[in-house]
């Protein structure tokens, strides 16, 4: 039985902590893609991390390449081809550079590997896995984007911290685009099942609503230039889902259809999913309060905008 493949599109920082993931946990055989000018790059990056196998005692193959024939089979594509976000910048200030990226690696994805699930993490988000649907014009439950998870992680980080529990047992879901206007739902966060009030004063819980909702502008400042640990994370989860049919419910940029009864039909926005071997098996609906829908509203408006701007470029 032939392992699974996975295609990183974009070795930069992101990719190369996926790939350095992908292997640690067995997942399949990694092609770390990149430009041909950065082709050395992929090339190192990938002996690297088989020379770490010789430490960690993983067995997969890792290659780096510049050739989209390379690509062909993969299962799996992560794509974080494009530029990250310097101090000041918005997620949306990297539309001019990031829309014909992803555009360009949309239509090698559909010659090459046309039977892939698609993971999308190049910024701005919602936009960019779009796009990505629009141009292979692939089923919705193949072309996901990955932020959900991060931004969830960030407030369940930041929520264990100030109740002074583990981060294990912290349940937090943060919905709608991934931009300043995301929703984070403390009414869906929960301390081992138990309600996070009891923890947590509410003014402190406003406070990491908001600090969530900078969370990546707040890592920008620091470093000059995006995450890159935590997002490589989050999207090993939504291969490890796929690869091993395990039905997580992780919430992912996906094209609403019907659901949350407002005027999303294709938007991509952040929703709970169930994550399995079809890729988005379900989309579910959470029941929102008049408050959370006012926000959802507002954050699926911020992200219609960029759609719109990119549908005209
Ligand atoms: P990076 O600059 O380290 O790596 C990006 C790589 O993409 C570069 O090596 C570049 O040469 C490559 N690239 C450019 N054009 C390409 C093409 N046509 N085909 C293949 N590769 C191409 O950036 P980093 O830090 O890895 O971030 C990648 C993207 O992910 C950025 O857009 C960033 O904003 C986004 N991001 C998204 C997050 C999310 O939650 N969805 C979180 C953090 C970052």
């Amino acid at each position: 039985m032939a392992r699974k493949k996975i295609a990183l599109i974009g070795a930069g920082n992101i990719g190369g902590e996926l790939a350095a993931q992908i292997a640690r946990k067995e997942l399949g055989d990694v092609v770390l893609f990149d430009i041909p000018p950065k082709e050395g790059m992929t090339k190192g990056k990938a002996l690297d991390i088989m020379q770490d196998g010789a430490i960690h005692g993983f067995d997969c193959k890792i290659t780096g390449s510049s050739s989209w024939a390379d690509c062909a089979g993969a299962d799996i594509l992560i794509i974080t081809a494009g530029v990250p976000r310097k101090p000041g910048q918005s997620r949306d200030d990297l539309i001019g550079i990031n829309l014909p990226i992803v555009r360009d690696v949309a239509k090698n994805a559909k010659e090459h590997c046309p039977n892939a699930i698609a993971i999308v993490v190049s910024n701005p988000l919602d936009v960019m896995v779009y796009e990505l649907k629009k141009v292979t014009g692939w089923g919705r439950e193949r072309v996901i984007g990955m932020a959900g998870i991060l931004d969830t992680a960030r407030f369940s980080m930041f929520v264990a911290e100030a109740a002074g529990v583990s981060v294990k047992d912290v349940r937090t879901m943060v919905l709608g685009g991934h931009g300043d206007q995301m929703v984070p739902l403390v009414s869906c966060t929960t301390i081992y099942g138990t309600d996070v009030d009891e923890y947590v004063p509410r003014a402190k819980l406003d406070e990491i609503v908001k600090r969530t909702a900078n969370g990546g502008g707040e890592i920008v400042k620091l470093m000059g230039t995006s995450a890159y640990y935590a997002p490589a994370s989050a999207a090993v989860q939504m291969a490890e889902a796929i690869f091993k049919d395990s039905k997580r419910v992780l919430p992912c940029s996906v094209e609403l259809g019907g659901e949350y009864g407002g005027d999303y039909a294709g938007l991509f926005l952040g929703v709970p999913v169930i994550l399995g071997a079809g890729g988005v098996e379900k989309v579910l609906e959470l029941p929102l309060s008049d408050g959370e829908k006012e926000l959802m509203a507002k954050s699926a408006k911020a992200v219609r905008e960029v759609v719109e701007v990119a549908d005209r470029m």
